[in-house]
């Protein structure tokens, strides 16, 4: 309908925003895009702006994503019984999956957005909010471990599906085989990560270190 179709769209631009680029621009003049690892993302202004800023994107991309997830509620789907949940996911995991899709390729700066990684936890918690505990303790778990977040992404990432259908056993297909789906696209949005974590290049964090700005 007109209305699956209007929340699509809105989903996109809900994930185009770009928090990390219009935050940085806004409050300190600087284009994150132009530091650090060039990721607009949450962990990138973390490093290039400090916590302030950092933690500001982390909730608002997060926002974005859980917000465009459950857009899904605006519309009246008419099926009842187990296969309502079924259908009802796949439309929540459709739109987060689209506003990922905005944060990666933002329309409102250039098409060069982030990784989708605090995009994707949004969408998840509004899907299977016990699975995306998991991923919060794996993440932090491997961050306090190996100090490198794109691993703890990874990790957190793969978490996601095991978690359900291990964990949980979940009889939600859709949330399986998005969750599958997730893990794929974290490695090609890693791809330039996983490179550098293989030759021991990946900057590490330091919980310590004052910014780098
Ligand atoms: O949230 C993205 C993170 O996994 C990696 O970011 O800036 O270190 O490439 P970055």
């Amino acid at each position: 309908s007109i209305y699956s179709l209007s929340a699509l769209v809105a989903a996109y631009l809900f994930g185009s925003i770009p928090t990390a680029v219009w935050i940085g621009q806004a409050f300190y003049g600087i284009d994150v895009r132009e530091y650090g690892s060039g990721n607009a993302g949450a962990t990138n202004t973390f490093r290039v702006l400090g916590k302030k800023a950092g933690i500001a994107v982390m909730v608002l991309d997060i926002l974005k994503g859980w917000t465009a997830t459950n857009l899904a509620y605006l519309i009246g789907l008419s099926v009842t019984g187990p296969q309502h949940s079924v259908q009802f996911a796949n439309y929540q995991l459709a739109l987060g999956i689209i506003a990922v899709m905005g944060h990666l390729f933002p329309v409102f700066a250039g098409f060069r957005g982030g990784k989708g990684i605090a995009t994707l936890f949004g969408m998840i918690l509004a899907v299977h909010i016990e699975a995306a505990m998991v991923c919060v303790v794996v993440f932090l778990i491997v961050l306090l471990v190996s100090k490198y977040v794109s691993l703890s992404s990874i990790s957190a990432g793969f978490s996601f599906p095991l978690s359900v259908i291990f964990l949980f056993h979940s009889p939600i297909r859709p949330i399986v085989v998005y969750g599958m789906c997730i893990c794929v696209l974290i490695l090609v949005t890693h791809q330039k990560n996983i490179e550098r974590l293989l030759k021991g290049k990946e900057a590490k964090v330091n919980f310590f270190r004052k910014k780098q700005l």
